[in-house]
């Protein structure tokens, strides 16, 4: 009795043919679960967050952020730009304040009132309000020696700015003085700082206030 499973099993053996043992195998591998060679979905997920992210990024910066526009930051901007940015456009006197906070503040104070006895005025001075070619040439060349500003008495030296400012600042920041603390002369074009500058080339030392004052009404 003990043999008989063994002979039954010896008997299917012997039945089964080369055919469906094949079938029987290629059954197995079909039923064989895929092999998951070092695939995982996490890394995928963290991919999708991190596209989302940049996704979403993108559009809240381009719902939020300030538009980077020249004319607010250089002073030398062109201000007559055609299209959307027009409506932005700063006067010369506007564009001559940023000028005026980093190259005369530290001499002739915010408030352009100068420092007695060192520092001259420019609010109400004559030679800032007076001959538009007088102030372009001492911002150019700079000042030496006695000078008499509204009433008072200076014996100082103005450096010459007229290698550290191009034309065009130049006249903004002399618009600006021209026009700012009460003080209303007109504007100065950079046209005119390029023709001073070109008909004082020669000059090397800086001017008195004696020569200045032969120069134009
Ligand atoms: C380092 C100090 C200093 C700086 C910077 C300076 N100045 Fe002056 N400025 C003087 C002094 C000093 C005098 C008077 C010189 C003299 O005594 O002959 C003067 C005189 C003047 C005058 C004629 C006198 C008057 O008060 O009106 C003008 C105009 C002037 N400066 C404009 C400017 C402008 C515009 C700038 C900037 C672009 C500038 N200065 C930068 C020191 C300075």
């Amino acid at each position: 009795m003990s043999s008989q499973p063994d002979k039954n099993f010896q008997l299917e053996q012997a039945n089964a043919s080369d055919d469906s043992i094949q079938q029987t195998h290629a059954q197995l591998l079909q039923t064989k679960p895929e092999k998951k060679d070092g695939y995982s979905f996490l890394p995928l997920g963290i991919l999708g967050l991190m596209c989302a992210a940049v996704f979403f990024g993108s559009i809240y910066l381009a719902h939020n952020s300030v538009r980077f526009d020249p004319l607010v930051y250089s002073e030398s901007a062109k201000r007559e730009k055609p299209g959307a940015v027009a409506n932005v456009a700063l006067t010369r006197a506007q564009l001559g304040k940023r000028v005026f906070a980093t190259t005369c503040i530290a001499c002739h104070q915010a408030n352009g009132l100068g420092i007695p006895s060192v520092y001259p005025p420019l609010a109400g001075s004559e030679w800032a309000l007076g001959n538009e070619e007088r102030i372009i040439r001492i911002v150019l060349h700079g000042l030496n020696g006695p000078i008499e500003v509204k009433g008072s008495a200076y014996a100082n030296v103005m450096a010459p700015l007229g290698e550290v400012l191009k034309d065009e600042q130049i006249a903004n920041v002399i618009s600006y003085v021209r026009s700012e603390w009460g003080n209303a002369a007109s504007e100065v074009q950079p046209e005119l700082v390029a023709k001073v500058r070109a008909a004082t080339a020669a000059r090397k030392t800086y001017w008195t206030a004696a020569e200045l004052q032969q120069v134009g009404p």
